[in-house]
């Protein structure tokens, strides 16, 4: 049975009985659509505004100013003792879910229908493209940016700084259908290490790294680990030559100086 928690000028937060009373909603919500349902041991900070349809399971805490659009769903598939973290300024588009356990830093981006599974880690400044899908168990640094479409599955390593190209596709097993595949998984990630860049279409195969500061050319198939600085490009990826002999074609990037130059870009993260 449904009953009215809240009745505002823009529509209803809409809660069954068994769901209704332990909800920690501290200041109720800035804004928000028809047909929400929140479930118990939610808590929600400041300034939170909710679309319609919007789906928040139990033990999901949100921060101040988070923007949730209609049919997102947080807090998937809740289990004991899982709590699940959004944080502040985080914006999440139409139809995106975030499952139980998994833990989200500030400022976090995630476009529309985008799906990071339990018990992930995503650190601050985070964007995430359409349509992409996070598995479990995986760390995502700070400052990263991942474009639409990117598979990234269960137990991968995203470095602080890296950027991921649309329709990148990371893999974790060379055999899938192994019966002890589960035993393997948590060991045969790939890790893509701070500031390394992964071109659009990419493959990366399971077990390998790709160092600090490394690229990876668009559509590359990569089998094997990268050296840090390394740029490796085709299938499978070859190394062409050192990301600092790098030199931007139209002098716009940083004028004459290399815009992957690690010093430069640790300026530019500070603003200077
Ligand atoms: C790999 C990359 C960084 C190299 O850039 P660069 O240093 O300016 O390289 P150059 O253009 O001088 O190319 C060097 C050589 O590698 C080849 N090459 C470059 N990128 C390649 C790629 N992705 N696949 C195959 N060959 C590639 C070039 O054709 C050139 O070959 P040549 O020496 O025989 O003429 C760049 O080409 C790239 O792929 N960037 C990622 C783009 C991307 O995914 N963007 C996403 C935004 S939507």
């Amino acid at each position: 049975m449904l009953c009215n928690l809240q009745d505002k000028e823009n529509g209803l937060v809409y809660m069954s009985k068994q769901i209704l009373l332990d909800v920690e909603l501290r200041n109720y919500f800035n804004d928000f659509g028809k047909n929400c349902v929140i479930y118990p041991g939610v808590e929600v900070g400041e300034g939170v505004s909710l679309g319609h349809f919007v789906l928040i399971y139990n033990n999901v805490k949100i921060g101040d100013n988070v923007r949730i659009s209609d049919r997102v769903t947080l807090g998937e598939n809740p289990k004991e003792g899982l709590e699940t973290k959004i944080g502040e300024c985080t914006r999440i588009f139409s139809g995106a879910t975030i499952q139980s356990g998994t833990i989200i830093g500030k400022n976090f981006t995630m476009g529309s229908n985008a799906v990071i599974r339990t018990n992930s880690i995503v650190g601050d400044d985070v964007i995430l493209g359409l349509g992409s899908e996070i598995g479990a168990n995986v760390k995502i640094g700070s400052d990263v940016k991942m474009n639409s479409h990117v598979f990234v599955p269960d137990y991968t390593e995203v470095g602080d700084h890296t950027y991921l190209g649309p329709y990148v596709v990371v893999t974790n097993t060379l055999h899938p259908r192994c019966p002890k595949v589960w035993e393997c998984i948590p060991k045969t990630g790939v890790k893509i290490r701070d500031y390394a860049i992964v071109g659009a279409g990419s493959l990366l195969m399971p077990e390998i790294e790709i160092g600090e500061h490394a690229i990876v050319g668009a559509g590359s198939v990569v089998i094997k680990s990268i050296e840090p600085y390394s740029i490796v490009v085709g299938n499978p990826a070859k190394k062409i030559k050192d990301v600092r002999d790098i030199k931007c074609p139209e002098r716009i990037a940083l004028i004459e100086e290399n815009p992957y130059d690690a010093r430069l870009i640790e300026l530019r993260m500070r603003g200077k």
